[in-house]
């Protein structure tokens, strides 16, 4: 079964979207991307702005991520080498002549925040933004990408209020609520803790507290702090559609120490802790993945006490489905 067929809405729920971490993208790349189910090309401009514009030239249909240039603030076209700005905008042709009015090509809403470069998928202008976050005293962000998933942004966004999961697929226990479930528009937040056998064997059961804040379907934060190691962690998820049937999850973490531990060079505990957190982290998202791939969505579901949130995220989610809001409207 394809993906678009186990779910009665949209693959591309209306939001941002991660389209490259910052790091992958330097000054003057170019590269063909596929997101929302269109061809795409993105670019750094000299100046260092991203920008996401549709992949086939206006002018007689080249693909712009396939051999095009950044010269200055626009992409060269690598057919006749007409160039076009970060607006899809049409600055120069390449025989030095005037721009034809109706060349213009399609540009996506970009921003860059917290290491990430972030599309607006949807109809008409963003309608909310996605706040940059302080990880000031924070190690560097370790990041990790898996393509061709195949699910939709709506499972892995309700996973993270999916408390009876938690326990059967993650291995955590005495999972509690500290804060229920609110949102406010796009965003949702809610926060739990749970505890863990240790990962080293000797070392005190994991005790961890869970801030998650959610805006929209593709961009997820969550605030861990872990008060049994001293530690904190600051973790992303972001989960991009990209043709229909999968999408691109990527996450990111970074963490400091609030221990005695805090006092050794930060370089020193970041080469020492970080390529294990980093490896634990992954861990623990892959192992929604199998179940992510062959289920569908079941609505309404058949709740009990113990799942969790999980209705009252699904009236949020709804929201980000257009073609449900139409319906909704018209009812
Ligand atoms: S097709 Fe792009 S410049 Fe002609
Ligand atoms: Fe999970």
């Amino acid at each position: 079964m394809t993906g678009p067929n186990r779910f009665p809405f949209s693959p591309f729920p209306t939001g941002w979207y991660c389209v490259a971490f910052s790091s992958e993208l330097a000054v003057g790349e170019v590269r063909p991307v596929t997101v929302f189910g269109r061809e795409a090309v993105l670019f750094r401009s000299a100046s260092g702005r991203p920008a996401l514009l549709d992949a086939f030239c206006p002018h007689m249909g080249a693909h712009l991520g396939h051999g095009g240039t950044v010269e200055g603030e626009s992409v060269r076209c690598p057919m006749h080498a007409f160039r076009f700005d970060a607006a899809g905008e049409c600055v120069a042709t390449g025989y030095g002549t005037r721009p034809p009015p109706r060349c213009r090509g399609e540009a996506f809403p970009v921003v860059e925040r917290c290491g990430g470069v972030f599309a607006w998928c949807g109809p008409g202008a963003p309608s909310f933004d996605v706040p940059p976050h302080d990880l000031e005293a924070f190690s560097p962000l370790r990041t990790k990408t898996w393509t061709g998933l195949r699910s939709h942004p709506q499972e892995t966004t309700e996973n993270s209020v999916d408390l009876g999961h938690l326990s059967v697929v993650h291995g955590y226990e005495d999972v509690a609520v500290i804060d229920p479930l609110h949102t406010d528009g796009p965003y949702l937040t809610t926060r739990y803790r749970m505890s863990r056998r240790p990962l080293v064997r000797g070392t005190p059961t994991i005790d961890a507290r869970f801030h998650i804040h959610v805006w929209g379907l593709g961009y997820s934060f969550v605030e861990v702090d872990v008060p049994s190691h001293g530690m904190q962690t600051r973790q992303y998820v972001f989960a991009t559609p990209t043709d229909g049937d999968t999408i691109t999850l990527r996450i990111a973490m970074s963490f400091r120490f609030v221990s005695a531990l805090r006092r050794l060079p930060a370089r020193l505990l970041d080469r020492l802790v970080g390529p294990a957190m980093i490896r634990n982290y992954e861990n623990d998202v892959s192992q929604d993945f199998d179940i992510w791939a062959n289920k569908r969505y079941v609505h309404p579901p058949a709740l009990a006490e113990g799942d969790g949130p999980v209705g009252k995220y699904r009236r949020w989610a709804r929201q980000f489905y257009p073609e449900l809001a139409i319906a909704d409207a018209a009812e």
